[in-house]
């Protein structure tokens, strides 16, 4: 038996909850002890078949086989990035846990679609939703039961964070709508969504803190704390998550990081509290990968599944589950009904879904080689080895469709005078830098994306996918120049100023390429340890912009970019007569660029960030120094990030969030406010219904000697199993005394949920339409075009409560034929007009008069009406 196992799980259970750092500001409450973890299937509704086919199924499960469904079975134990043990007596597999947000990663024959954050600036639901039902037919066809997103935190509070651009922006309401339309579109098609990462994981700097030391940064004990106030936790946080579990999102995977003092992972405040009682959350809770800081304590804070399997140290076979939970169970440190409830909610995820083992398909790939044969566990010295790769082409039609329209429609054109775009009229064209073209290196020649030599279609680490190909604009335009009679030359060197120059003399139209790029923490790219050390363009694209446009009077720059950059020292150059704004858009990022530069589409694409005139214009920065050995992020903005912070202070930002220009004009017009009929409006929504009864699944706890390990199977060194040594089934007592179980443990399940909580995402009386919006959207120029019609709320004043100038609370993308309009309707429910009430713990809908502003960005409102309650 390994013993120092069970020493970490000790140890560490002692120092959970609240560690002894001094929280520097008062508002922040360390996280709070709330037990127990409230069992799934006590809100009735549409889990309940789930959970009855979870019931049936868990309760003829020995005790080994419950550990196993939620053990991850060891980092490379497998053919997924993550893998849980299987239960052969009755033919169900080890689940498949596969990355990423935005395509499968390491296999090949799968699409890169464009990223979290240009489905965010396309602001279409309809994409949204298309774009993650392509992604599920592919994970599906390559045998993934569990797809490890959307992503929706970060949300982008630091412009610089290195994995905003897996999510979709930087706006609670829009992170919401997109990852509630990604997990339908993902489990409709039978693939388990993963909603990621819980919660407030920021920034990249410091989130790991093993991660971190091995970078040098040896005086780190902890991953840093982010220390959020109990109303931003909720408004801005948590609001994504909520829209994601009412969309019925199976599993959600806490994050690496700290908050309020205690590690997300075995934090009850957020998992018991939060997730599984206010947002009454029905699936399970698996562990970031190694995020998990210890055993029994974080099983009993609401964890349900440990991945990748290992524990304390990456790859070192040594689980905090897996034999450790059986420990935990027999001798009584885990209570079986806790056991139970772990494996019940993994398995109504799986039915929740559809999934079946006899139809479901099996991984057909290995994550660690794209050979086709090699070893099955390559974790473990001992593997056996056989075919890995069936190399299955897991790219369909709808795929081919979508990742090409969302690219389309998430270009963002910032810049248009002089009528340069679209390209008309020229016969000279030259592209620039090294953004406009291939990666010397190839589409997937630096490992995990970690390079910014050529085109940008992604940023870099664990949400990433192997390109089939990533179309360059240098490749796409120079047929489309060609074929338009144009001559076609380019410098792709982003540093040979002077043959740029001489190029750009000579030619009609110069369009300079410049990029900006960042990733997971893991990885460091030209000096950029996951988060971006500043707002420039990579490689002095800012001189190439200048070199070129000294020359040309009619220069075009192309942004490829994970988020804002600082374009001040050309933005306003007379010369730099158009901006277009690519923000991670795949494989099919160049076609993208050439379509809407050459005018076969109009652009339509919204800023799903602020673009400020200055970094220091932003609310928040990157934490880039360790000063502590546990740092502590305090979010001391509150709720006020980005156009919030901007409106707030009166800040003019270079691009607003939400803008974006077209080709076509359009009028909005004609808004009718309309309040609903016999909803109830007082303060207070109503009260949740109570729980259902608790079921007890199966209460019974075998003999430790039933849980040896048998004679008869393979023990491959570091592979987590479930069973326990001989001596140690002698030595084990069941003894619930002992244990230290945290301040305020207990084990008696709530009859009621919380007053916020009741139904999947929160109170359903949150969910009730209280009022309509209606306006009409003309097409008043000459080419079809998309509009964003943004909605806005101004709220009414409430003594001793701060509100932004405006929130957004609303959006709907429609297309519209020039001398045409359309009618569009916006629903705002009771949660869009609520703030969360620190003091009274509820949503409150405030008394008076709101104001409902709309327009096409958050800086231009063109209309408004208002309604009291
Ligand atoms: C990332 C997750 C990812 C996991 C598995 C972690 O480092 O934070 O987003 O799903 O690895 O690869």
């Amino acid at each position: 038996m390994k013993h120092y196992g069970i020493q970490i799980l000790w140890l560490v259970a002692a120092q959970i909850i609240v560690s002894s750092f001094a929280v520097q500001a008062e508002r922040y409450i360390p996280s709070p002890p709330v037990y127990p973890a409230p069992m799934g299937g006590m809100i009735d509704g549409e889990w309940n078949d789930a959970y009855t086919k979870a019931r049936a199924f868990v309760a003829n499960l020995t005790l080994l086989e419950k550990v196993n469904i939620t053990s991850g079975t060891g980092w490379q134990m497998g053919p997924c990035v993550g893998n849980t043990g299987s239960i052969p007596r009755l033919g169900f597999p080890s689940l498949c846990l596969q990355d990423s947000p935005t395509g499968i990663r390491y296999t090949d024959l799968n699409t890169v679609f464009p990223a979290g954050l240009a489905t965010g600036a396309t602001f279409n639901k309809d994409l949204m939703y298309l774009r993650a039902k392509a992604m599920a037919q592919e994970n599906k066809a390559k045998g993934i039961n569990v797809l490890l997103g959307p992503c929706m935190g970060p949300i982008g509070r630091a412009p610089e964070g290195g994995r905003n651009w897996e999510a979709f922006g930087s706006d609670p309401y829009l992170q919401g709508v997109a990852a509630y339309q990604s997990v339908i579109g993902i489990q409709e098609e039978g693939v388990i969504a993963t909603s990621k990462h819980f919660i407030a994981n920021e920034q990249e700097h410091f989130r790991q803190h093993q991660e971190w030391v091995a970078q040098g940064f040896t005086n780190l004990s902890e991953p840093y704390s982010s220390n959020v106030d109990e109303r931003a936790l909720r408004e801005i946080y948590a609001w994504p998550f909520a829209d994601a579990i009412r969309a019925g999102t199976a599993s959600v995977m806490c994050s690496y990081n700290q908050v309020n003092q205690s590690q997300a992972c075995q934090n009850s405040y957020l998992m018991n509290g939060i997730l599984k009682d206010e947002l009454g959350f029905q699936g399970f809770v698996m562990s970031d990968w190694n995020g998990q800081r210890s055993g029994v304590a974080s099983v009993l804070a609401g964890l349900d599944m440990s991945m990748p399997g290992d524990g304390l140290g990456w790859a070192d076979g040594i689980p905090y589950l897996g034999s450790n939970l059986t420990i935990a169970v027999l001798n009584g440190s885990v209570p079986i009904w806790r056991l139970d409830d772990m494996a019940t909610r993994v398995m109504a995820a799986y039915f929740k879904v559809g999934q079946d083992p006899k139809t479901y398909p099996v991984p057909n790939f290995s994550s660690f080689t794209l050979a086709t044969h090699g070893p099955i566990y390559p974790g473990t010295t001992e593997s056996p080895s056989g075919k890995v790769n069936y190399h299955v082409n897991a790219r369909g039609d709808l795929s081919r469709e979508i990742v090409r329209a969302v690219a389309q429609e998430s270009i963002v054109l910032v810049k248009n005078t002089k009528n340069a775009l679209p390209l008309s009229g020229i016969t000279k064209l030259g592209l620039f830098g090294s953004a406009a073209g291939p990666s010397p290196l190839g589409p997937n020649g630096c490992p995990e994306r970690g390079c910014a030599n050529g085109t940008i279609g992604i940023g870099w680490g664990s949400g990433t996918s192997n390109f089939p190909y990533i179309m360059s604009a240098v490749e796409a335009m120079g047929i489309e120049a060609i074929n338009r009679g144009m001559t076609f030359e380019y410098v792709l060197d982003d540093y040979d100023l002077t043959t740029a120059e001489t190029l750009a003399a000579t030619i009609d139209t110069a369009i300079v390429f410049i990029s900006a790029d960042s990733g997971e923490g893991f990885m460091v790219v030209e000096g950029n340890h996951g988060d971006r050390n500043d707002l420039y363009a990579f490689h002095s694209g800012d001189d190439l912009v200048a070199a070129v446009a000294a020359q040309n009077e009619n220069t075009i720059v192309v942004i490829e970019s994970v988020g804002a950059i600082d374009m001040e020292s050309w933005i306003e150059n007379g010369n730099v007569t158009a901006v277009l704004y690519a923000i991670t858009g795949g494989q099919d990022v160049g076609f993208a660029i050439n379509d809407v530069l050459f005018g076969n589409i109009s652009p339509s694409g919204k800023l799903p960030f602020t673009i400020a005139k200055h970094r220091k214009d932003y609310p928040v920065d990157v934490m880039y120094k360790v000063e502590q050995p546990v740092p502590q992020l305090n979010f001391t903005e509150e709720i006020f990030i980005d156009y919030r912070h901007f409106d707030k202070y009166k800040i003019k930002p270079r691009y607003e969030f939400g803008y974006g220009l077209s080709y076509t004009t359009f009028n909005i017009s004609t808004i009718s406010v309309t309040t609903a009929t016999g909803a109830a409006t007082d303060e207070a929504p109503a009260l949740p219904p109570p729980y259902s009864a608790v079921v007890i699944t199966n209460e019974t706890l075998p003999h430790a000697k039933s849980a040896v390990y048998p004679a008869d199977i393979p023990r491959y060194p570091k592979y987590v199993y479930p069973y326990i040594t001989k001596s140690t089934a002698h030595s084990i007592k069941y003894d619930r005394s002992s244990y230290p179980y945290p301040k305020g443990y207990s084990e008696e399940q709530p009859t009621l949920p919380s007053i916020v909580g009741g139904g999947s995402g929160g109170n359903p009386a949150l969910w009730e339409v209280l009022a309509v919006v209606e306006v009409t959207v003309a097409n008043t120029g000459s080419v079809l075009g998309a509009e964003v019609v943004q909605l806005y709320i101004a709220y009414p004043e409430v003594k001793g409560v701060e509100f932004p100038v405006k929130t957004l609370r609303g959006f709907e993308k429609v297309s519209v034929a020039p001398g045409q309009s359309a009618t569009v309707s916006l629903n705002l429910l009771r949660r869009d007009l609520s703030y969360y009430d620190v003091a009274r713990r509820n949503w409150l809908l405030p008394r008076g008069r709101y104001t409902v502003l709309i327009g096409n960005s958050s800086r231009n409102i063109t209309e408004a009406g208002s309604f009291s309650f």
